[in-house]
């Protein structure tokens, strides 16, 4: 069959398509920049590569950063802009890891296509390319977010915290439209990560009247101890998913159930009812609907990267990640 529309019909049809889009997905689009940086992506991609290659700690780095950056003023790199009382110097970011990544992501970007691709994309495509490269789902990244011109270290206090209740977590994600569903599956993504010591050492001895924190399986909690030494190095980091730290799967979830969360707020995940029902849905348990944690882990980071996203004169396209044009 032939399709005989008219080129004002189908320019017509395009832009329709376009604007149902962007009333959707709040501005972004798959494939922003195929004409105007056909190289963007692969770019990206090539240097998360590199820099994986020699420091794979970048992955659930590159991760963080993007659900960090979100969650305070939308995605629109806020936190990758530096200078005192921004972001990036509040107490919750202080262990970011990546941002080296996405300088030189930037900087290759420069050098091909100069002032096209802003840094919000950056990070959410690199956010992309560290779940691929951790053998996760990979997905298609809506881009064509502006950066912003704003980066206040005193919003960074709008982040959950590894303390938080689930209750309060669920509040978190519900001021952004992420439900409970995405607060699990994102949280998830701690299938790759680590944590320093002092997120979580003080589960370990005078938690509750003088003791470990119970829900801590027994065996496990002398390997804690072990790792994090009452008046040991607080910054030693610790798998959060512990016998399969480097590969992006459920593993986190079973390690959950068995009372191997490392942090409080992960483990509260199986404690609380309500979380507790999807985890064993992510875990294909028997009598429930079966979640595929890949396709919803996609699923809601798209989500999540649509998060108050600037388009037109509310945003810039930064020359430098680090800094305001
Ligand atoms: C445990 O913590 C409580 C409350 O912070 C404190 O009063 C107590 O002295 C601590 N016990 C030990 C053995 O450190
Ligand atoms: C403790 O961990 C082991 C190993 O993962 C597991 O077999 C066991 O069921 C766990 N115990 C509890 C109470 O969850």
């Amino acid at each position: 069959m032939k399709c005989s529309y008219t080129k004002p019909a189908l320019l017509a049809m395009v832009f329709m398509v376009t604007m149902v889009a962007t009333a959707f997905g709040q501005g972004t689009r798959v494939g922003f920049y195929s004409k105007s940086c056909r190289q963007a992506e692969s770019i990206v991609k090539s240097t998360v590569e590199s820099h994986f290659r020699t420091n794979p700690a970048i992955a659930p780095g590159l991760l963080r950063m993007h659900f960090h950056d979100c969650f305070v003023n939308g995605c629109d790199g806020s936190v990758l802009i530096d200078g005192p009382d921004t972001e990036r110097r509040a107490p919750q970011n202080s262990l970011l890891r990546g941002f080296e990544v996405i300088d030189d992501a930037k900087r290759k970007l420069e050098a091909v296509c100069p002032g096209v691709v802003s840094c919000a994309d950056v990070l959410s495509l690199a956010a992309r390319d560290s779940v691929v490269l951790t053998k996760g789902i990979n997905w298609k990244v809506p881009t064509g977010r502006k950066d912003g011109r704003v980066s206040l270290q005193s919003d960074a206090s709008s982040l959950p915290s590894f303390r938080s209740s689930i209750d309060s977590q669920k509040q978190q994600f519900a001021r952004f439209g992420l439900d409970t569903k995405d607060l699990v599956v994102l949280v998830g993504g701690h299938t790759v990560g680590t944590a320093a010591c002092l997120v979580f050492s003080y589960r370990l001895n005078n938690f509750t009247n003088g003791g470990p924190d119970t829900t801590i399986n027994s065996s496990f909690l002398p390997q804690l101890q072990a790792l994090c030494p009452q008046n040991g190095n607080n910054f030693r980091r610790v798998d959060l998913d512990t016998g399969s730290a480097n590969k992006f799967d459920t593993s986190f979830f079973t390690n959950l159930k068995n009372g191997r969360g490392v942090l409080e707020s992960d483990q509260k995940l199986w404690t609380d009812p309500s979380t507790r029902t999807i985890i064993q849905q992510l875990l294909g348990e028997k009598g429930l609907k079966r979640l595929n944690f890949n396709k919803e882990f996609a699923r809601s980071m798209v989500k999540m990267s649509n998060i108050g996203v600037k388009t037109g004169s509310n945003g810039e396209i930064r020359r430098v990640c680090s800094a305001i044009n």
